[in-house]
């Protein structure tokens, strides 16, 4: 791509940000588009292990994420970056650092879907009362007032979402 671009992924654990991003980086590959992808419970293992769920960890969280996608921007690379990003404060970051190269997709499912889906378990976790602060349970989301693109997981299959991103952003080809 010419202006590479980052798109954002933002919504609840388990909404299904990081399964869209795998999928769209594994199609841009196909089409000859250099991209990478980061996430939260990558970056969180490594250069963010200091951080918890405070919602000033978070920011901080989103701060260094954001600054790792420019880095790999200004080295010509799509990124695609999955963060639960709760805060409309946090996605101001991200605008603030990534300007003008940002797209915001609000990975959009309601809770309880989530919370069926519990890929992880978390939820689980939640429940019984040993993961505290946990976004749209214990912790704030706030639903975007703006953004480039909502995906909705509960209305529609992975693949039509994915049709809905390539179109939407990389409808040049
Ligand atoms: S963010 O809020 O700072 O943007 P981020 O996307 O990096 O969050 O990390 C979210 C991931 O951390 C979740 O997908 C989940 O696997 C894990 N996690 C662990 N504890 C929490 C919590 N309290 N709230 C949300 N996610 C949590």
């Amino acid at each position: 791509m010419e202006n590479p671009i980052v798109i954002w992924f933002f919504g609840l654990s388990g909404s299904g940000k990081s399964t869209l991003s795998n999928l769209l980086l594994k199609q841009l590959k196909n089409q000859g588009i250099s991209s990478v992808s980061i996430d939260g419970d990558q970056l969180r293992t490594g250069i963010n292990q200091d951080l918890g769920f405070s919602s000033e960890d978070r920011m901080e969280n989103i701060r260094r994420s954001a600054e790792i996608a420019k880095l790999f921007l200004e080295n010509h690379q799509v990124v695609l970056a999955s963060f639960i990003s709760p805060e409309e404060s946090h996605r101001e970051k991200v605008r603030e650092i990534l300007g003008s190269n940002v797209r915001f997709v609000f990975v959009d499912a309601a809770l309880q879907t989530c919370q069926s889906r519990d890929v992880k378990g978390l939820y689980q976790n939640v429940s019984k009362g040993t993961l505290s602060n946990f976004t749209g349970i214990s912790a704030p989301f706030d639903r975007p007032s703006q953004v480039d693109l909502i995906v909705d997981t509960n209305e529609q299959t992975t693949n039509q979402c994915l049709e809905q991103i390539l179109h939407t952003f990389f409808d040049e080809r």
